[in-house]
């Protein structure tokens, strides 16, 4: 490292040198993925894969037998837990628990930014899914769900760059919060997209990563749209680390895009403030999530 190296260049130097690395993409949820998107879905494959990862069974028993579920007998396999939760919500789970392992540290110095971003990821993932519903384009709800829940790993996997930079005291400083959030912010779409490359997910979700700030979307990319139409009410209504902006959290292409009335973003909002209460609840995450 040269002394007068900027922040920003430290950053750039460790992302290139390919000394920190995400974990890899969780077997078990691409293949699952991959198997729910076939004409004709087997059940049996998909516990097949599920039996194959000893963790990802047992919290798949785990929520059935949920407090959500409370009142209905307990299951005892895996079968019995994708028959009472459903293909769809299966799918879901599995994405969520092997992302979910991805913003864990100990580290007090941005446990709370892993987990403000971890709620959001969800929530703007649980939400696309209404979006979609709602807007008629009901068969792409599972590419939205994954598309949404992933559209900000770029900011994962910066904040766990500038983590290591912190425990390396490779800076001469570190930069205020501010300054990091900034870096962050400008820098995050094209880390994620690179990342999603490296892990060989299909280019539909690469391109929400990349373009989902960009000024003008593609007119052709549907999960793209339902993405920036929830996040951008996510960061109006605070449920995002990314500062309030009224014109760029702007969402009236969007909502044109698919014929939103006021009516219907103010539901959105409730559909938003609904999901941050059920993802605590339901899904046991983000209990932990402080502002600021
Ligand atoms: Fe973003
Ligand atoms: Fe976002």
């Amino acid at each position: 490292m040269q002394k007068d190296q900027s922040f920003i260049e430290i950053i750039e130097e460790y992302v290139e040198s390919d000394k920190i690395t995400l974990p890899p993409f969780d077997k078990t949820a691409l293949r699952i993925q991959q198997e729910i998107q076939k004409k004709d879905v087997k059940l049996s494959r998909i516990e097949k894969l599920i039996i194959a990862d000893p963790a990802m069974s047992s919290q798949v028993l785990k929520l059935a037998n949920s407090s959500f579920f409370r009142g209905l007998s307990k299951v005892m396999t895996v079968r019995e837990s994708i028959i009472r939760l459903g293909l769809d919500e299966i799918t879901r789970m599995v994405m969520i628990l092997s992302q979910k392992k991805l913003y864990t540290t100990k580290n007090s110095f941005i446990r709370n930014y892993r987990n403000i971003l971890w709620q959001h990821a969800l929530v703007c993932a649980l939400v696309s899914q209404w979006v979609a519903r709602e807007a008629g384009f009901e068969e792409t709800t599972q590419e939205v769900f994954f598309a949404s829940l992933m559209h900000d790993i770029g900011k994962l996997f910066l904040i766990t760059v500038i983590e290591k930079i912190k425990i390396s005291k490779e800076a001469a400083f570190m930069p205020s919060k501010t300054v990091i959030n900034e870096i962050i912010n400008s820098q995050h779409t094209r880390q994620g997209y690179n990342l999603l490359k490296k892990w060989n997910l299909p280019d539909q979700y690469c391109q929400v990563t990349k373009k989902h700030h960009d000024k003008k979307f593609d007119n052709a990319n549907v999960p793209l749209i339902i993405l920036r139409l929830v996040n951008k009410t996510c960061n109006k209504i605070g449920v995002s680390i990314e500062a309030r902006n009224d014109a760029a959290n702007s969402v009236t292409a969007e909502a044109n895009f698919f014929g939103f009335s006021e009516i219907k973003l103010a539901e959105l909002e409730l559909q938003i403030e609904d999901s941050v209460k059920r993802v605590s609840s339901h899904y046991n995450i983000g209990k932990s999530v402080r502002k600021g």
